[in-house]
């Protein structure tokens, strides 16, 4: 296998929770609390789970909009946090991320053309007539063309807007994505394009990708491994096949049902999550899925269930896999 191009170690962001007219201090949300995964380069590694599992908060962490709280973050084999400032500099060119709302994260108020010569313009690449011929390449890397450029965000389709999202985020060859559902705001029909899209860029410029979705059926064509995060924790991590061929966790187990099988005649096992994800602010005790989980035993309200290997590339975080049932 290639090299890790990120290496995530117990990373924790652990948000305050203010309350009261006074504003006191009354909480933590544990948006983040223990990941630890490598993302190796030229792979997709997909990351999956419900609404407020710490997706995103992973995401910025790693591209250094948000602090951490405990853990570290290596990129290339160098701490984030011992980076200098110029180093740093550096690094946030590599590292580039595609939201999942390409017209809120847009400036309505520009041109795409002045949209795409900005993170130029920003790392001080190229002068004016090189950052042109860059832009114009780049808007035809993603399908657009020059006939684009002087046009504005809301003159575009959803798909189109994505893309130029997507051209947005390669204007400084970076080497890893972070795309934060990037499909999930378009149809069905404009997702499998983008998609599309992002394996031949992909392929074609060697890049690496962290692709956050909440929706295991999204992230299943384009990711080589995939992890499933609830709670702010990592329960299951494996290469694609194993994943879906056979997953382990209970959680997992049930994120794959809810995705809509195209086969009428396909018979379910497990039953759909009942219930909604507990708060974050004040998680379950032991293994913090229990509350929900149809396997539960005795020791799942005590013991925090670690990530084991149980075989290889498959890692899960459960009772029912650690040998001391
Ligand atoms: N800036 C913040 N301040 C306080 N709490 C936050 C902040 N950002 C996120 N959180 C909380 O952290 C938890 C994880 O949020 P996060 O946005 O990472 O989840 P997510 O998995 O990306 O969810 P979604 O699928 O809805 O995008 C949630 O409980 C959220 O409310
Ligand atoms: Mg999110």
């Amino acid at each position: 296998m290639s090299k890790p191009l990120v290496k995530v170690k117990d990373l924790q962001k652990h948000f305050p929770v203010h309350s009261g007219m006074l504003g006191r201090k009354t909480g933590v949300v544990k948006a983040v609390d223990g990941v630890s995964f490598e993302v190796y380069e030229g792979e997709t590694l997909g990351i999956v789970g419900e609404s407020g599992c710490g997706k995103s908060t992973t995401g910025r962490l790693i591209m250094r909009l948000l602090d951490n709280t405990g853990g570290s973050i290596e990129i290339d084999g160098r701490k984030v946090s011992e980076l200098s400032k110029q180093d740093m500099r550096a690094m946030r060119r590599d590292i580039q991320m595609v939201f999942q709302d390409p017209y809120a994260s847009l400036n309505p108020r520009h041109t795409i053309g002045k949209i795409l010569e900005e993170p130029l313009i920003v790392h001080g690449l190229g002068n004016a007539k090189e950052r042109k011929v860059k832009v114009s390449e780049f808007l035809k890397i993603v399908g657009l063309s020059d006939y684009h450029i002087n046009r504005y965000p809301h003159q575009f389709s959803g798909g189109q807007r994505q893309r130029i999202g997507i051209a947005r985020a390669l204007m400084t060859n970076p080497k890893l994505i972070i795309a934060d559902e990037p499909v999930s705001a378009l149809d069905v029909s404009i997702q499998a394009q983008v998609l599309n899209l992002m394996q031949k860029l992909q392929k074609d410029l060697g890049l690496t990708y962290l692709f956050i979705a909440h929706d295991l059926g999204v992230v299943r064509h384009i990711s080589n491994r995939v992890g499933v995060m609830y709670l702010g924790r990592m329960v299951e991590l494996a290469v694609s096949e194993s994943l879906y061929g056979e997953p382990l966790h209970p959680y997992t187990q049930a994120l794959l049902a809810s995705v809509p099988v195209p086969d009428p005649d396909f018979t379910r096992e497990v039953k759909l999550l009942d219930g909604d994800i507990p708060s974050a602010s004040n998680p379950p005790s032991g293994c913090t899925f229990h509350t929900r989980c149809p396997f539960k035993m005795e020791r799942c309200l005590q013991e925090v269930p670690q990530m084991i290997e149980v075989k290889q590339g498959h890692s899960v975080a459960c009772h029912l896999y650690d040998g001391a049932q």
